[in-house]
């Protein structure tokens, strides 16, 4: 979990393509590890799935309020990643009128696997999923992490705190301004 590298996997994404024309106008694209993270600083968030209440009431709509501080941050781009896939994370975006924050499908939980924040949470039906973490990553190393407590499997609770976009931004703050002092 706390090597600083991030796990070369690749992901299956549909994106828009007008030129398909039609009502549907999707195509497939592999994006690879390195396609989202080299050369960038970005933030990274993990949730246990697309549509559930605190992640949409809360961390998904509050990363994109706050994309333009943490712009102002120095952070390139917000990704939301979720062991859902493509179409999932794609319908969840549209219905929450996110812009900024970009969604990431790990529908096979590779990549949240090789993270170590694969956990079971068939006691809401659900499988495998994400343990609630987050993390600044720097061209594809992790910088600093921010893993909610208490990870486990079938965990009776969603601890949410650590994770969230006013944290991360008070941390990056601090931080920055540590720097310029
Ligand atoms: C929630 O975001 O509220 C949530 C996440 C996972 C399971 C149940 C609820």
């Amino acid at each position: 979990m706390y090597d600083k590298s991030l796990p070369d996997v690749t992901f299956h994404t549909r994106v828009r393509d007008d030129s398909i024309g039609g009502s549907n106008p999707f195509r497939w694209e592999d994006k690879t590890t390195a396609d989202f993270f080299a050369g960038k600083r970005v933030v990274l968030f993990s949730l246990p799935g697309a549509f559930t209440p605190t992640c949409s009431t809360y961390q998904l709509p509050d990363f994109e309020k706050l994309y333009p501080e943490f712009k102002a941050e120095g952070i390139d781009a917000i990704y939301c990643i979720a062991v859902n896939d493509t179409f999932v994370m794609n319908a969840w975006k549209k219905a929450q009128g996110i812009e900024h924050v970009e969604v990431i499908p790990d529908g096979s939980g590779e990549f949240t696997r090789k993270m170590g924040m694969l956990v079971c949470k068939d006691n809401l039906g659900f499988g495998m999923r994400s343990w609630r973490y987050a993390a600044i990553v720097n061209d594809g190393k992790v910088e600093q992490w921010f893993v909610e407590e208490g990870y486990s499997d079938n965990c009776e609770t969603d601890p949410y705190g650590v994770s969230s976009p006013q944290n991360i931004l008070e941390k990056l703050r601090a931080a920055n301004n540590t720097k310029a002092a």
